[in-house]
C-alpha cells in the first residue's frame, strides 16, 4: 500500500537540528571526536536535589493515575511563588498558571487557541522553529520580522506593513533571545504592549532563558509590565538542566490560559506528577542556578575571544547559552560551519541560515551567522578555542 504523507508533513523541510545531528554522526563514524556546540542541550547533570525529589515521587505515587492536565495544585503554587520571588509578579495559581510538558509542545500547540486559517502570526527570524511551525500547522501564516545587529536584535514594530498587521493576531517575542543572547531593554516592554493593544495582538513571550544571564540585574518578565493579552512560556530545561524531564508552564492573562487549558485537555494527559515533584524541588533552590550561570560565563569568556581572533564579530552575550557570531568576511554561515566540520578542526556549530527564516524580501537574517551552544564542558571549550585559532591563524 502507498503511504501518502499529508501535504503539511510532505512540505516540511528537515528539522534544522536534525541536520546538525547527522553531520556530527558522520564525523564520529569516521573516527573523529567532534566538539559539539550544535544543539542547545545542557550536558551538566540535573541537580541532585531534583533527582532525589523525582525518585521519591516515583515511589510516593506508586498508585497514582493520570496526572492533572493543568498541573498539580502544589506545582502551580510553586510556580506562583517563583514568579513572585523572581519577578515581583503575583499570579493566581488557580486561574493564571498551567503546567506544560516543556515549552516546545506548548509553543507549537498554542496557535491553535487563537488562529483561524489565514490569520498572521508575527515570528522572529532567527527564532525557535516551533513559532512558525506551530503557526503553520494551525492553518496560520507566519510573518517573520528580522532580528539583526542593526536593530539591536529587537523587532522594528513600525516596519511591520499595515496589511500584515491587519491580519495579525499574535506576536512571538523571545528575551533573553536565542540565538542572539540579548536581553530586552526595560523600555521595550511598554512599547510592545502598547503596540499589541493598538493592533489587537496577543503577545506570546517565550522566557525560557530568563535565568541564564550574565548581566548584573536579572532580565525582566513581560508580566512586570502588563498582563492583559499576554501569555508567558517558561521552562526548567535550561534553568535546572531538566531537558530530559519535560516540564515548564504558561502564565498570564487568565482568559488566554483558559483557552490553553481547553486545548491541552484534548492534546495530552499532563506532565508526569513525579516530574512535577522534581520541578517543585528545582524551583525551591537557587544555588544550582547560580552555579549554572557561573559555568556558562566561564565558557563564554573562553570562546568569545577565540572567535574574535579568527575574524568573527561577536559581542559578549548578556544571557542564554548561545553565541551568535557574524562569521569571518568572505564566507557565509553555512560555509563557516562546514569549514569547522573539517576533520582537522572537528568543531560543530549550527549554521545561521538554518535558524533564520527567509523574510518577505527573500533575505535571511541568519545568513552570515553561526550559533554556538556553550554545552561542551569547559575543557572541551578550551580545546575548541585552540583548534579554531590553529585552523584559521595557524597559531
Ligand atoms: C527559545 C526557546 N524556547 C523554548 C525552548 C524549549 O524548551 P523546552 O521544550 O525544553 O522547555 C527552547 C529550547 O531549546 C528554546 O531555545
Amino acid at each position: 500500500m502507498d503511504i501518502r504523507p499529508s501535504r503539511r508533513i510532505a512540505a516540511l523541510p528537515g528539522y534544522p537540528f536534525a541536520e546538525v545531528d547527522r553531520m556530527v554522526a558522520e564525523l564520529k563514524a569516521a573516527g573523529h571526536a567532534p566538539i559539539d556546540f550544535g544543539v542547545g542541550d545542557p550536558t551538566e547533570p540535573t541537580p541532585e536535589v531534583v533527582r532525589r525529589a523525582v525518585q521519591a515521587g516515583v515511589d510516593a505515587r506508586a498508585r497514582d493515575g493520570y496526572p492533572s492536565y493543568i498541573g498539580a495544585p502544589e506545582f502551580r503554587r510553586a510556580v506562583s511563588a517563583f514568579m513572585a520571588r523572581r519577578f515581583g509578579v503575583e499570579v493566581d495559581p488557580g486561574r493564571e498558571v498551567c503546567a506544560t510538558i516543556g515549552s516546545k509542545e506548548a509553543v507549537f500547540q498554542f496557535p491553535n487557541c487563537l488562529i483561524d486559517p489565514g490569520d498572521v502570526v508575527l515570528c522572529p527570524s532567527p527564532g525557535y522553529p516551533p513559532y512558525n511551525r506551530g503557526t503553520w500547522f494551525a492553518g496560520g501564516v507566519p510573518w517573520h520580522y528580522p532580528l539583526t545587529a542593526a536593530n539591536g536584535f529587537l523587532p522594528d514594530l513600525d516596519a511591520i506593513p499595515a496589511d500584515v498587521l491587519a491580519k495579525a493576531r499574535l506576536i512571538w517575542v523571545n528575551y533573553p533571545n536565542s540565538p542572539a543572547g540579548r536581553v530586552a531593554p526595560d523600555d521595550f516592554w511598554p512599547r510592545l504592549l502598547a503596540f499589541a493593544a493598538r493592533h489587537g495582538l496577543v503577545v506570546a513571550s517565550d522566557e525560557a532563558y530568563s535565568e541564564v544571564y550574565f548581566t548584573e540585574r536579572p532580565p525582566r518578565s513581560i508580566l512586570e509590565f502588563g498582563r492583559d493579552g499576554v501569555i508567558v512560556f517558561q521552562s526548567l530545561s535550561k534553568r535546572s538542566n531538566m531537558t530530559c524531564h519535560r516540564v515548564g508552564w504558561v502564565v498570564g492573562d487568565a482568559r488566554i490560559i483558559d483557552l490553553f487549558k481547553k486545548l491541552k485537555t484534548n492534546v495530552d494527559s499532563g506532565t508526569a506528577t513525579f516530574i512535577q515533584d522534581g520541578a517543585i524541588a528545582a524551583l525551591a533552590d537557587e544555588s544550582h542556578v547560580a552555579g549554572m550561570r557561573d559555568l556558562y560565563r566561564r565558557k563564554r569568556d573562553v570562546l568569545v575571544p577565540a572567535l574574535r581572533d579568527i575574524g568573527c564579530d561577536v559581542p559578549d552575550p548578556d544571557a542564554t547559552l548561545y553565541l551568535w557570531p557574524r562569521v569571518p568576511e568572505g564566507m557565509d554561515g553555512l560555509a563557516f560551519a562546514k569549514r569547522l566540520l573539517d576533520p582537522s578542526v572537528a568543531v560543530v556549530c549550527s549554521p545561521g541560515p538554518a535558524l533564520g527564516e527567509p523574510l518577505a524580501d527573500g533575505t535571511n537574517p541568519g545568513a552570515l551567522h553561526a550559533r554556538f551552544a556553550l554545552v561542551p564542558d569547559l575543557e572541551q571549550v578550551e580545546q575548541a578555542a585552540v583548534r579554531l585559532r590553529r585552523a584559521f591563524k595557524g597559531a
